[in-house]
């Protein structure tokens, strides 16, 4: 069901002082830079291999990612999986009783199709599951 690792996600607060701090310390370089108006964050991707580490900050104290930094500071926020079928999977996380936060796909960053799963019911983790692009 799951291809790869698409991208690891940070939460950060301030994302230019990341994206500074990851090309300095780490030598990583930004591919691409998004707002997602309705997800409430700007997004850096920064390639590593064939993935990507995704810094995200919140484009307001009270959209999602802002939220999270407050409660939880800075850190971790999701692994993005990618998958063939991103319907098919949601169909089968749900006959299988997990707690979707997503129940169908929608629009994520760079144009592609995604959907979250609830860390409730997963051991804590925040998933994002990618459909496979055919570009
Ligand atoms: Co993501």
């Amino acid at each position: 069901m799951l291809n790869k690792v698409e991208h690891i996600a940070l939460a950060v607060a301030d994302l230019e002082a990341a994206i500074d701090h990851y090309s300095k310390i780490w030598g990583l370089e930004v591919e691409h830079r998004e707002r997602v108006e309705d997800q409430g964050v700007d997004e850096a991707m920064l390639p590593i291999g064939d993935t990507y580490l995704q810094l995200l900050g919140p484009t307001s104290p009270d959209s999602t990612v802002g939220k999270f930094i407050e409660r939880r500071g800075e850190g971790l926020h999701h692994i993005a999986y990618e998958v063939d079928d991103l319907e098919a999977s949601l169909a089968d996380l749900k006959s299988k009783g997990v707690p979707l936060i997503d129940e169908a796909p929608r629009k994520g960053g760079r144009g592609h199709m995604v959907a979250f799963v609830h860390p409730k019911g997963n051991h804590g983790l925040l998933v994002e599951l990618i459909q496979a692009s055919d570009h």
